[in-house]
């Protein structure tokens, strides 16, 4: 038996949220069982956690669409018990029960080995959110964007990805120039490096 943090859908329609003691064999199929160790809150929770977006179709539910751990039992010879392992996308916490949970059962596919020099705590503070603004930020290198090239205009700048983008850009010799819709995030936005600040509402003129 393992805790889990169940989503479920009332005959009136409301979604339901507890943490209950779960048997193993109520898992979804997969071909290695983790020990989750940590999972994010990713704007895409908040959906599933509250029924919004119709991302779960099917009740009873995990949610938790990325998560940190160390392999428990593994059928599939890329991983064996024992190895750090990080999930992301492939609409785990959707589709498929996700991270919070103590315990997940995936598809192999889905599962990368913790990169060398971070901790699973560490993975997860970078998140699927900000490995997502590191994945633009590399695309925007390969289409040679370079410091020194210019500024670099952030939209969403206080949010999940922006506020990663922001951090990463500013720290490789980037200026950045953060778009937001919150004054009050000014200070938070200059602490991540942010060099000038311009409210959302002027960029829509
Ligand atoms: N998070 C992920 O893992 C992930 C993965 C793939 C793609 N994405 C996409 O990346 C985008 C940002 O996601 P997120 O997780 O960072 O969401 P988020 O934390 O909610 O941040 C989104 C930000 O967008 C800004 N915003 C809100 N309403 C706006 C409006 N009407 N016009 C312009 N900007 C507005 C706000 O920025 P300020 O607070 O600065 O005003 C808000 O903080 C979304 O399009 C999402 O689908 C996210």
């Amino acid at each position: 038996m393992f805790k889990a943090l169940i989503i479920d859908k009332a005959q009136d329609g409301s979604i339901t949220q507890s943490i209950e003691q779960i048997a193993e064999n109520r898992l979804p199929e997969g071909d290695v069982l983790v020990d989750v160790a940590f999972s994010t809150l990713n704007y895409k929770d908040g959906l599933c956690l509250t029924g919004g977006g119709g991302l779960v179709r099917t009740y009873p539910h995990v949610p938790g669409v990325d998560f940190a751990g160390v392999v428990a039992e593994s059928s599939d010879a890329r991983f064996a018990a024992g190895d750090p392992v990080v999930l992301t996308g492939w609409r785990v916490g959707e589709a498929h029960w996700g991270g919070y949970a103590q315990r997940a059962r995936v598809k192999a596919d889905w599962l990368v080995p913790l990169p060398k020099g971070l901790t699973l705590r560490q993975s997860m503070a970078v998140g699927t959110a900000g490995f997502t603004a590191m994945l633009a930020i590399m695309d925007l290198e390969a289409h040679g964007l370079k410091p020194g090239d210019g500024p670099v205009l952030v939209t969403g700048a206080a949010g999940g990805v922006g506020s990663v983008a922001t951090a990463i850009l500013a720290r490789l010799g980037h200026e950045v120039v953060a778009v937001t819709g919150r004054p009050e995030t000014e200070g938070y936005l200059r602490d991540l490096g942010a060099a000038r600040i311009v409210p959302r509402a002027d960029l829509a003129e």
